[in-house]
Order: C-alpha cells, then structure tokens, then sequence
C-alpha cells in the first residue's frame, strides 16, 4: 500500500510541475520505480558524451548524425564528470539489453551488451526530441531488452527501384525503432536490381523493363510507356551494409528462383525451360517462366549466391520459393528427366529437390538459407528456415518440424495493404490492415508448445511496391505501422496495450515529423459504426483520438452545411446516401475526409440463406452481409465481399412480409486480374410462400454485362410484383480461359449487397 501511495505522491508532484512520463516507440520493457531514482537528470541538460570502450566510436558517430539530421546541435564527445551521457559495455548484459540510468554530477550512463548501447542511443534520440517541448523533462530509469531477436522490415525494389539514398533512409527509420534486420527484395518478374560480376546481363537487361501497367488495367492492357530502370553496383550494396551495421541491422538480400525470375531469364533465357526470348514483365503477377532444373542453371545460381554471400554477412540468405508455376517443368523434357532420376513422384517433389540443392549449396557455405512458406510443399531442406507469409500455418508447421521460422502473415504484416479509409487512400494492391490490426499481432501461435514456440525468431513487415512508385509512398505505408510492429517485437506478451501505444504514438508524430518521415496520417480517419434498426440504419461515429471534433455532412443537404458530431449519437438514414465526415482538431484537418455510402431497403437485417456457403476464404461476416447496407468497394477489399467459386449458389431472402416490389440491385465484382468475374447467368424468381416460386427474370451473360455499372451493380426491375422471397440463382463463370491471369482455376463470383426495394 505504502509504495503506491509514495508512487502516486510522486506522480502527482510531477504533474503539478508540467512532467510526463516519456513517450519512447518500442515502450521500454521496464522502467525502475521512481523512488530507486536517486539522482534526478533533465534531458535538456545533456551536452557531452563519452564511452568507456573505443568500440563504441561508431554508435556515437551515428547517434551524432541522427541529431544533425534531425536539426540539433551536436553533442560534442569528451570525457566529462558532468552533463554527459556515458556509455559503458556491460558483459553481464546480453547483446541487446541495456540499462539507462542517472547518476550523479548530472550524468546519464547507458551500459549494455554489443547491440543494448545502440538501443540506448535511439531511446535518448526520442527522449531528446520530446525535450525539446517538454520543458524540463527528465531522463527515464530504464532496464530494456526484446522479446524476439528477428524484428524485420522488407522492401521491394523490383517493382519499382528505389535509390540507394532512400535505402539508407529506410534502414534509419528501422534503427529508430530498434528494429534489426532489412529483408532486400531484389530480384523478381519486373526487374533484377543487384549487380553480379560474372553475369553482367543480369543488370544490363534485367533492370530495365519497358513500362509499368497503368493502375489495374490488365484487361484490356494499358501500359504507362516510362521506362522504368535501375540497380544496386556491388560498391552501392558494401557501402549499404556497412550503413546498416552500424545501425545493429543485418541485411538479409532476397534472391528470387525457382520462380519470380523472368527479370533473369530475360537476360539469360539459356536457364529457362523453354529457352525463349522474354523480357521484364511490365504488369504485376507472377510469371510461368522459371528456372530449368538442369546442371547448368544451378551453377549460374551458385556463381550468383557466390557473389551474393560475399558482399551480404548476414547468415540467412532469402531465396524466395514462393509462388512457383509448375507448367513449364511439366513439359520440359530436361525437368521430366531430373524428376525420373532422382524418384521424385511430381512436380512439387522437383521444387523440393531445387531448394534441397540451394540449401544444400548455401550450408556448406557456413550459412543458412530462408524461404516463403512454399518451400514447404514436397519436403522441408534439412536446414531452411520459413518465412510464413500465407497466414501462420507454414510456420507453425516448420516449427513442429523443429525449422525457424519469421512470421508475416498477411493480415498483419502486409504493409501493401489499405490502412485507412479506402476512398480517399492511394491505390493498393488490396486488403485492409490498419495500424490496430498490426499492433494486436502476436508473433508466437499458442498452439505452440513451449520447445516448439522457441523455434520462432520474430516476424516482419513486406512492402511489395507494385503500387507504390515514390519514396514518400513506401514511407506513407511503411509507418506508422513500423512502430506498432516494432512494439510487438520489442515487447512481445508484455506489450502495454492499444489505448497506451496510440497516446505515445501521438507524441511520437513529432519524433517521425523530426525525422522528416512522410508517415500516413490514417489513424486519424473517421470511421463508423452500423446498426440497423427496424428497416433504418444507425451510424455512431468514431475516431481513436479524442481530443478533437468530427465533422460531418448528411446526404442531402446544403454541401456547405457542416455538423458537429456528438459523441456516441447515432446518425439515422432513412434513405440511402452518402455521408462525409472529417477529424479536426482545432481547425486542423486530420486524416482522409471519409465518404460512406449508406444504402437503405426492404431487405437490410433480413434472414438470408443460400444453398451453397460463400468460400471461408470470403466469408467475413457471413450471409447477413448481403444486407448490412454497406456495398463493396472496387478495388477489392476481401472483407467487403462474399465468395463463391466452383459451385453455383441459390440465394432467397426472406423480407418477412409480402409487399410490392420495384427493383433488386445486386452488388456484385468484375476484377479478373484477381480471378473474380461477373455471374454467366442470373435468374431472379419472387414467391409469396417461399414454395412456389415464379421465375420473372433470366439475365445472360451479356445482359449481365451490359447492366453492370461502375458502381459494381447491377439493377435488376422487379416489376412491381407482390412477394415475400426474393430469390437469385447465379451461374459462376466456368474455369478461367488460357492466357488469363488464374487460368484454369476455377472463377470467382462476390457479391456484397443485395437491395430491394
Ligand atoms: C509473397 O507475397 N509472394 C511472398
Ligand atoms: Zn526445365
């Protein structure tokens, strides 16, 4: 009781005096009770630093330029008795442990292990920052340490090439966070981005590709006509891993193969299958171009790691394995032949054995190769490690088979995704993975045991760049999700929570702007709640900081006319239309201005059943969806849609009551890119009993294509006919045609509302 009441005391005087407790991003793991703190340093008075050790010439070197670049005035290095902070190597620390603690004489010592000083030097860079506003802010007690050793973040730069300065740049927002290992995406379809000495063509043809697709245009084609090119010379990539070290972050390159290589094969088509001419694909997916299984292609890939492993010190060396189209390898005679030789049944068994080979090639090397969680199919290497993109099923599996693992699910680690409201974000690829989703992600799947958990070395963000063409963009994506994910890392099980995390956030908006980080500002994006109440629908408006106003507009009304929102009252529609809402604080705009389209009918809230579920990859929400007032967005959004494919459902919606019926609009998706295609067919019939159904309506395929309109609907007239059931046969499109992005799949059909009136 005594000691929390002296805390409190404390507390409370600190308060009285303007004090707050600092706002550090990862929170350090713990800070010592306030009365251990026996001496009492203002960050405000720091002027000096020294080191106990020479070996920490370069921390000091590199914590000076974060505070020029960030605008501060130089520490000045001198051994000094007062206004200093002095580093101290600490052998009973671990590497990335250390303790900052005040003592007297107006000195801060930081001691910790090879990495923790460093750690301690980007604790004070923050403490430093928020000095400058917080007058008279005190140096923290702190003992700090992360929970995981593999705090990642990924970068492509195959899809779009990004200058060696802006790679520098990355990598500092990365050692900000005590984030500790850069994964280089730097081969792939649409481009080869690393030099290599003894294949100069790798470079010379395989970093330039023509143009890029132009949005989503896939079908019909549209091409940008800019050439896009660009790599990294050896001198480049030894002058970014030295920059990275001295940043305690180890640079992990990715060298795609067996597939994601058509930039190679352009250059070196001798290594394909087919051995045909090809060049850097200009659009975005996936190529069924590969590498051969020959003798042959896996010396041009050892000469390539050679080189690779001799400019990277990292023990892991990334050789991708995802995503690998097997057409080729099935009609290659060379392929066929390999697989005959070495007993292996088909041709995931052959990917097996091409990763064994690298793996096999990689260890007696002395490192460790890491690949996605497809390099699981046909039989883990004897020493991969997997990097578990498509969901945490891969590494939980490479876990149990006692493999390391890096987790990066897309749900929570796919930084291409959307991250605040979708009208008004920049184009992206898809999904929808907002700051609190990255910031709720636990690392360790607890259906792991306590030997098997260990096997899980931490996790990591992906920014693919195929819709991301500027630096600006990768860091609008990049962060602020990099520092909810640098706290899970950092803090593992004793992360202190949403509500804590968003506040220091808050102040850490300062830190980035600072740091000059063109961060997104989507935390701040309205965002609502639905309820349908007898035929109307609710709509509470929220915003995760409180200290401001929203703002918003009803449908139909003057455009100039703006409300303030009441906290928790909902807004009632009656009719559909759209509403707009804005965060404010005093009369700052935050965040994107959001546009919701809400859509009010006969059918919201109504049971729904169909004779075929949607897919339980599309199934958010469930049939209840279909009426929640809310249509789907273009591009897709998965959570927005329900899925069906291979099988046709029939859907009935019961409205309860039979009444006089005018229209049905059905919601529904074109993306063929993504494999999703409009209904072959559609037949709407009306009942009054839900037995007897008269069929009113039977659209084709080329009705259907006709009516869809750009809002994704198609308006079907219900002729003004008397029922109770409303019920919808589709025909899914057949298997998608050759030469169509998923040919041979099976197509999709979405659909997200269904509206009768
Ligand atoms: C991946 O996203 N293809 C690893
Ligand atoms: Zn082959």
């Amino acid at each position: 009781m005594k000691k929390i009441f002296v805390l409190s005391a404390l507390q409370l005087v600190l308060m009285a005096v303007g004090l707050q407790a600092q706002t550090i991003i990862p929170n350090p793991q713990s800070q010592s009770d306030m009365e251990n703190k026996t001496e009492d340093v203002k960050v405000s008075d720091l002027q000096f630093i020294s080191a106990n050790d020479p070996s920490f010439a370069s921390d000091i070197k590199v914590f000076s330029e974060f505070m020029s670049k960030m605008g501060y005035p130089a520490i000045a290095q001198k051994e000094s008795a007062t206004h200093a902070i002095h580093l101290i190597k600490d052998a009973s620390l671990r590497d990335e442990e250390y303790r900052m603690q005040c003592k007297a004489n107006q000195v801060v010592e930081i001691r910790g292990g090879k990495d923790g000083v460093f750690y301690g030097l980007m604790s004070m860079l923050q403490l430093i920052e928020e000095g400058q506003r917080q007058v008279g802010l005190s140096v923290p007690q702190l003992h700090d340490f992360p929970a995981y050793s593999w705090r990642g973040m990924h970068l492509d730069v195959s899809r779009h090439f990004f200058p060696k300065e802006f790679v520098m740049k990355y990598i500092d927002i990365l050692a900000l966070h005590k984030m500790n290992t850069f994964h280089w995406h730097l081969t792939d379809v649409q481009g080869w981005r690393i030099e290599i000495k003894k294949y100069p063509k790798l470079t010379e043809i395989g970093s330039k590709r023509k143009e890029s697709i132009v949005e989503k245009n896939f079908d019909p084609y549209i091409g940008d006509g800019v050439p896009v090119e660009g790599f990294y010379t050896q001198d480049d990539i030894k002058e970014i891993v030295l920059y990275a070290q001295a940043r305690h972050v180890q640079v992990v390159p990715e060298i795609e193969m067996p597939g994601h290589a058509q930039a190679a094969l352009s250059a070196y088509p001798e290594y394909s299958c087919a051995k045909n001419m090809m060049e850097p694909l200009t659009k975005w997916g996936v190529s069924n171009d590969v590498y051969c299984t020959d003798d042959a292609t896996f010396r041009f890939l050892e000469d390539i790691l050679d080189e690779v492993m001799a400019l990277f010190p990292s023990n892991y060396i990334h050789i991708g394995g995802d995503e690998v189209p097997k057409d080729r390898w099935k009609v290659c005679p060379v392929c066929q032949q390999t697989m005959k030789t070495h007993h292996l049944k088909d041709e995931n068994e052959l990917q097996s054995y091409f990763i064994k080979h690298i793996d096999a090639y990689v260890t007696s090397k002395g490192r460790n190769i890491i690949g996605w969680d497809e390099i699981l199919e046909g039989g883990l290497a004897p020493n991969a490690a997997v990097m578990s993109w498509r969901g945490e099923e891969g590494g939980i599996i490479a876990a149990k088979q006692q493999h390391k693992v890096v987790m990066t699910p897309g749900d929570y680690c796919y930084f291409d995704h959307y991250q605040g409201n979708k009208n008004a974000e920049p184009l992206a690829i898809g999904g929808f993975t907002p700051i609190q989703q990255v910031y709720s992600y636990q690392p360790t799947p607890a259906v792991l045991n306590a030997e098997e958990k260990k096997y899980i070395l931490g996790a990591q963000a992906n920014v693919w760049t195929e819709y991301i063409a500027t630096t600006d963009h990768v860091e609008y994506m990049a962060v602020p999700r990099l520092c909810a994910l640098a706290e899970v890392l950092w803090l593992g099980d004793s992360k202190p929570g949403w509500i804590d995390f968003k506040n220091r956030l808050r102040v850490h908006f300062s830190f980035l702007d600072q740091c000059k980080v063109h961060y997104a500002n989507s935390i701040f994006d309205v965002t609502t709640v639905r309820n349908i109440v007898e035929g109307k629908v609710e709509l509470t408006l929220e915003s995760v900081y409180e200290n401001g106003q929203i703002q918003y507009q009803m449908p139909d009304v003057d455009q100039a006319q703006l409300l303030l929102y009441k906290k928790g009252r909902p807004l009632v529609f009656k009719r559909s239309g759209k509403l707009r809402a804005q965060y404010y604080e005093g009369t700052k705009e935050l965040g994107h201005l959001l546009e919701e389209e809400i859509l009010v009918h006969k059918a919201l809230g109504k049971n729904i059943s169909s004779t075929i579920e949607p897919s339980s990859y599309y199934n958010e929400g469930g049939l209840p969806k279909l009426a929640d007032s809310k249509a789907g967005h273009a591009p897709r959004l998965s959570s927005d849609w329900l899925g069906w494919s291979g099988k046709n459902p029939a859907i009935t919606i019961d409205l309860g009551d039979a009444s006089k019926l005018n229209n049905l609009d059905i919601y529904t998706l074109k993306e063929e890119s993504n494999w999703i295609y409009l209904p072959q067919q559609i037949t709407v019939s009306l009942s009054t009993d839900g037995i007897n159904y008269i069929a009113l309506k039977t659209l084709s395929a080329k009705e259907i294509e006709d009516a869809y309109g750009v809002d994704n609907k198609l308006s079907v007239s219900l002729a003004n006919t008397k029922a109770r059931y409303v019920k919808l046969a589709l025909t899914c499109a057949p298997k998608i045609e050759k030469d169509k992005p998923g040919a041979g799949e099976d197509a999709w059909v979405f659909l997200s509302e269904l509206a009768v009136n």
